[in-house]
């Protein structure tokens, strides 16, 4: 199966992805790597290994539609059976996951409903929860609110920070991701009216 996958940033998720697909784990071809944002480190990871890496810049286009009609026809031309949201600050328009309805995926560092939106582990801190983790989900037009395939839990310490807790869950992200990514690949994986099947071979 072939991939896209679309970042904003560092690609901490998209190097877990190549490493996957590199050692056999995700048997997939990563075909691009779009960014909506230049310059970005994960662009660099991209190209360290052989992928091909495009930027379509947000600002260069008047509004949502117009860039979203523009990723959808970059992504397109690689034909890919799976396009994985890795830290891509984006809202996509109905039209765009509409078009890719049961083949768009999104990593989301909370556990999934609580903490939608931004500045998860800030807030999942003053919360005062005790478990918190990251989401991995099928895009649907509700922000972060799609069907949920797997989570991955971490416990809250007392000395928490924001940023000691996002290092915990990036760590889960890692590794749940290559393994999402690998049962989609293998046709495991599947939207039906809404909800996910899994299918346990
Ligand atoms: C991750 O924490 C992901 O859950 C969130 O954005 C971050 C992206 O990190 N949506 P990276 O670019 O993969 O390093």
């Amino acid at each position: 199966p072939g991939i896209v996958v679309l970042i904003s940033g560092s690609g901490t998720n998209l190097q877990a992805l190549i490493d996957a697909a590199a050692d056999g784990r995700i048997h997939g071809e990563i075909r691009a790597v779009i960014s909506n944002r230049p310059e970005v480190a994960g662009l660099d990871r991209a190209r360290r290994a052989d992928i091909p890496a495009q930027v379509i810049n947000h600002r260069d286009f008047p509004d949502r539609g117009t860039f979203d009609q523009a990723l959808m026809a970059a992504i397109d031309r690689h034909q890919p059976d799976l396009v994985v949201l890795a830290g891509f600050m984006r809202v996509l328009t109905p039209a765009f996951v509409a078009h890719y309805e049961g083949r768009l995926i999104n990593i989301h560092p909370s556990l999934l409903p609580d903490f939608r939106g931004l500045h998860t582990h800030e807030r999942a801190l003053e919360a005062g929860v005790q478990q918190h983790g990251c989401s991995i989900h099928f895009v649907n037009t509700e922000l972060d609110g799609g069907p949920v395939i797997l989570q991955a839990s971490v416990p809250v310490l007392p000395d928490d920070t924001p940023q000691t807790l996002a290092a915990r869950v990036q760590q889960q992200e890692h590794q749940a991701y290559p393994q999402v990514v690998r049962w989609f690949c293998q046709g495991r994986l599947t939207l039906r009216n809404g909800q996910v099947w899994f299918d346990e071979q």
